[in-house]
C-alpha cells in the first residue's frame, strides 16, 4: 500500500487550523498530528503551505448539450483542469431531455464521465419533464445510483422549464422520498419577454443578454422557490445566487425557519456587469445565466457568505469557445449561456478572499469543499481531513504568485475569462484518493482515474 506523509504544513478544517503532519495510507487519511512518526514511501514538505480538503465544485456541466451545441470541456478534460485548481471532486447537472427517461439522462451521462474523468465525479438529475413516469424512476435513481439531488430550471422555457405545478409536485415527492431540491431561480417568461422586446428592437450586442436578465427575474423567482418550499415543507437549494434582492428573499424566508440553501459562483464575487460593455463581441466570453450584476451585489454576496446564508462557492462551469459564443453574433439571444472557471475557483477564492481578508480560512474550506460535501451527502468520505476521510488534499503555498491565462490554463477552451488576474497562492499539489494527482503543474494521474461517488440523502441542516 502506498505511504505518504505530509509534513509541517498548516492544516486547515472548519473546525480546526494547527500545524500538522498528515500520514495517508492507500487512499485515505490514517493520521493527523505534530510530529508524527511514520515512514513513508514519499514525503511532502509543506511548511509555510496551507493543507486543506481538495475542493468540491457542486456545478458544473461538462459536455453539455446546450442551445445548439455542446460545452467545450468534456470530463478527462475539465476534471484534469479541476485538478490543477486544487478540486477533487465535481458534481456535474445530468440533464433531462423532455420526453425522455432520468434513467436514460443518467445512463448517458454515466457513459461520458465512466472511464474518462480524471478526478471523482457525481451527478445530480435534472428533471425538466415532471410526469407519472419520471416519478416513478425517483427511488431508483436515490436509492441504487447515489443520486440525491435533483434540479430544476424555472427559466429556459421549452427546453428545461418546469412550471410551479410541476415543481410542486416534485417537491413532495422529493420530501417523501428524502431528495434534496436544486433550483436555477430566474423568472422564464420575464426574461423571456425582455428577450423579445430587445430583439424587436434590433438589439443585438451581448449587453443585451444581461438587460433581459434583470435583477427582479432572479429575486422573485428567489422568493417563489422558497415560498413553494415553505408550503411543501422542502429543503431548497438555490444555485448560482448573483444577487442582493435574492439573498434578501432568502434572508427573509429563513426568519421563517424553512431550510433554504444558497450557492454563489465565484464569477459573482470578482467580476461585474460592465464587462458586457467591452468593445464589439467582447462581452459575450461573460455571458451566462444569471448575467454579471453591479458592485453592490458583489459586496452583498461577500456578506452573505459570511453570514452563513451562502453556503457554497461553485464556479457554473460551463464553457465555450470562441467560436461557439460566435453563433450569437448576430443575436444575443443565441450566445451559449455560460463561462469557463473550474481550474480557478480555488485559488482566486484563496487570493481574493482569504489573503485580501475577506473571508478567514475556515470559511474558506466551509465553502469551497466541506459544506458541499455536507448538503450533498460526501461526507465524511469528502470535504475534510481526518482519519478515515479520502486523502483528497490540496496543498497551498500561498507565497507563490502567479497570472491566468488561456495560454496557460488547462481547460478546453481558447479563452480565459480572467485574463491577466495576478493570483496570490498557488495550488502546488493536489492529492486525490492518497495519490499526487497534480504537482507543480505536472498531472501525475490521467484518463478514467475518477471514479463515480453515490452520495448519502441530505438529512437536515443541523449537519452543516
Ligand atoms: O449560463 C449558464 N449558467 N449556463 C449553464 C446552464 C445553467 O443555467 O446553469
Ligand atoms: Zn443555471
Ligand atoms: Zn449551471
Amino acid at each position: 500500500m502506498n505511504t505518504l506523509l505530509i509534513k509541517n504544513g498548516t492544516v486547515v478544517t472548519v473546525g480546526a487550523t494547527q500545524v500538522a503532519d498528515v500520514f495517508i495510507a492507500g487512499e485515505t487519511v490514517q493520521a493527523v498530528g505534530r510530529d508524527l512518526s511514520y515512514t513513508a514511501d514519499r514525503t511532502i514538505d509543506a511548511t509555510g503551505c496551507y493543507v486543506v480538503p481538495g475542493g468540491i465544485d457542486p456545478h458544473v456541466h461538462m459536455q453539455i448539450p446546450f442551445m445548439g451545441t455542446h460545452s467545450s470541456d468534456n470530463f478527462e478534460t475539465g476534471t484534469l483542469a479541476a485538478l490543477h485548481g486544487g478540486t477533487t471532486t465535481i458534481i456535474d447537472f445530468a440533464i433531462q431531455t423532455q420526453g425522455d427517461t432520468l434513467t436514460n439522462t443518467w445512463n448517458q451521462w454515466y457513459e461520458w464521465a465512466n472511464g474518462h474523468a480524471v478526478g471523482d465525479y457525481s451527478f445530480h438529475l435534472a428533471v425538466t419533464d415532471f410526469n407519472d413516469k419520471t416519478c416513478a424512476e425517483l427511488p431508483d435513481l436515490i436509492e441504487k445510483r447515489g443520486v440525491t439531488s435533483f434540479k430544476t430550471f424555472m427559466a429556459y422555457k421549452g427546453a428545461l422549464m418546469i412550471d410551479d405545478r410541476q415543481m410542486v409536485a416534485l417537491m413532495h415527492e422529493l420530501k417523501r422520498l428524502g431528495g434534496l431540491l436544486t433550483v436555477h431561480a430566474e423568472h422564464g417568461d420575464m426574461i423571456d419577454s425582455l428577450i423579445a422586446q430587445h430583439r424587436a428592437a434590433g438589439h443585438t450586442a451581448p449587453r443585451y443578454h444581461a438587460a433581459s436578465h434583470p435583477e427582479l427575474a432572479e429575486t422573485e423567482a428567489s422568493g417563489r422557490i422558497l415560498d413553494l418550499g415553505l408550503a411543501c415543507d422542502q429543503a431548497v437549494y438555490i444555485v448560482h445566487m448573483t444577487c442582493e434582492g435574492a439573498l434578501n428573499r432568502l434572508r427573509n424566508a429563513l426568519y421563517r425557519n424553512q431550510v433554504g440553501l444558497a450557492e454563489t459562483c465565484i464569477q459573482y464575487l470578482l467580476l461585474d456587469d460592465s464587462l458586457y460593455e467591452r468593445e464589439g463581441f467582447d462581452g459575450a466570453k461573460w455571458v451566462m445565466s444569471p448575467p454579471l450584476r453591479q458592485p453592490k451585489d458583489q459586496a452583498a454576496l461577500w456578506a452573505g457568505i459570511n453570514q452563513g446564508l451562502i453556503r457554497v462557492v461553485a464556479t457554473d462551469h460551463c464553457p465555450f469557445t470562441l467560436a461557439q459564443k460566435r453563433m450569437g453574433e448576430s443575436d444575443f439571444s443565441k450566445i451559449p449561456n455560460g463561462h469557463p472557471a473550474v481550474e480557478h475557483r480555488m485559488e482566486l477564492l484563496f487570493s481574493e478572499g482569504v489573503q485580501q481578508n475577506r473571508i478567514s480560512l475556515s470559511k474558506f474550506v466551509e465553502v469551497t469543499s466541506t459544506n458541499a460535501a455536507k448538503i450533498f451527502g460526501l461526507y465524511p468520505r469528502k470535504g475534510t481531513i481526518a482519519v478515515g476521510s479520502d486523502a483528497d488534499i490540496t496543498i497551498i503555498d500561498p507565497t507563490q504568485q502567479h497570472t491566468l491565462s488561456a495560454a496557460t490554463h488547462h481547460m478546453n477552451v481558447d479563452y480565459s475569462a480572467y485574463e491577466g488576474w495576478k493570483v496570490n497562492g498557488k495550488c502546488r499539489t493536489t492529492i486525490l484518493r492518497g495519490q499526487v494527482a497534480v504537482e507543480d503543474g505536472q498531472a501525475h494521474v490521467g484518463k478514467g482515474h475518477g471514479q463515480y461517488l453515490k452520495r448519502a440523502r441530505f438529512t437536515s441542516p443541523n449537519q452543516l
